[in-house]
């Protein structure tokens, strides 16, 4: 099912002295169900584009739809809060919650009791592969890895089916790094999440459902399935 289409989306970023068109009249669309991988240079528009699509930033011109609704129509504290889950290369958990705390808060937020939730967060991080001891840690106690499986159990319990990762395995070893992405794979192919992931990883960009290239913030499918 078609959840995200981007239609000739172009966004610059100005100074004083000069602008820089960072993505240039990118159109796709992306299917819930599938692992997108985004590859390309430094430079050539990739987290740019991202951030569009999380709603961090608004198109210059052209737009996005989000189940058929523009998102620059809509709220976008919302969106970003209910539809929306982004998972960066350092990882951006919150430093003062727990792990199950940390999981719990997307729940929490949708209005799931305390007690409910959880048990709920405490699932999630078991599906994510984190040992039990970890639960109650704060984030600064835990690996990479393990703040990284965190992130990924916070995007499961978030409502709304969209993982925008942004080199999640940048900072992780090789081990490490494969995990992730299996994870990554799962939530889309087993929960029906839409997974879009900026990688530099040539096999990891191989092994994903749809391949995509940018360049000079231009967009090209480079393969399907
Ligand atoms: N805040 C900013 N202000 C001005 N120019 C920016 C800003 N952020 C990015 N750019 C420029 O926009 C272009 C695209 O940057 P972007 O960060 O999207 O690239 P990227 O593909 O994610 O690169 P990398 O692989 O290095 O992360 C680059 O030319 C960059 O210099
Ligand atoms: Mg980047």
């Amino acid at each position: 099912m078609e959840r995200i289409k981007a239609e000739s989306v172009s966004y610059s970023y100005q100074n004083k002295y000069q602008t820089v068109e960072a993505v240039k009249e990118v159109s796709c669309t992306f299917e819930s169900g599938k692992l997108y991988a985004v590859t390309g240079e430094s430079g050539s528009g990739k987290s740019t584009f991202l951030s569009l699509l999380a709603g961090l930033d608004c198109p210059d011109s052209g737009r996005i739809l989000v189940d058929g609704q523009d998102i620059s129509q809509i709220d976008r504290d919302a969106y970003r809060r209910e539809k929306v889950s982004v998972i960066y290369q350092a990882f951006h958990l919150f430093p003062l919650l727990t792990a199950v705390e940390n999981v719990m808060y997307p729940l929490e937020i949708r209005g799931m009791a305390r007690r409910e939730a959880k048990e709920r967060a405490k699932e999630y991080l078991r599906e994510a592969g984190l040992g039990e001891k970890l639960y109650d840690q704060y984030p600064r106690m835990m690996s990479g890895g393990e703040q990284q499986r965190t992130a990924i159990a916070r995007a499961m319990a978030s409502g709304g089916k969209i993982v925008l990762a942004d080199e999640p395995t940048g900072n992780l070893d090789s081990e490490n790094e494969e995990k992730i992405v299996e994870l990554l794979m799962s939530l889309a192919h087993d929960r029906d999440f839409v997974v879009i992931m900026v990688t530099h990883n040539r096999q990891i960009a191989d092994s994903a459902d749809v391949r995509l290239v940018m360049k000079d913030g231009r967009m090209t499918v480079s393969e399907g399935q």
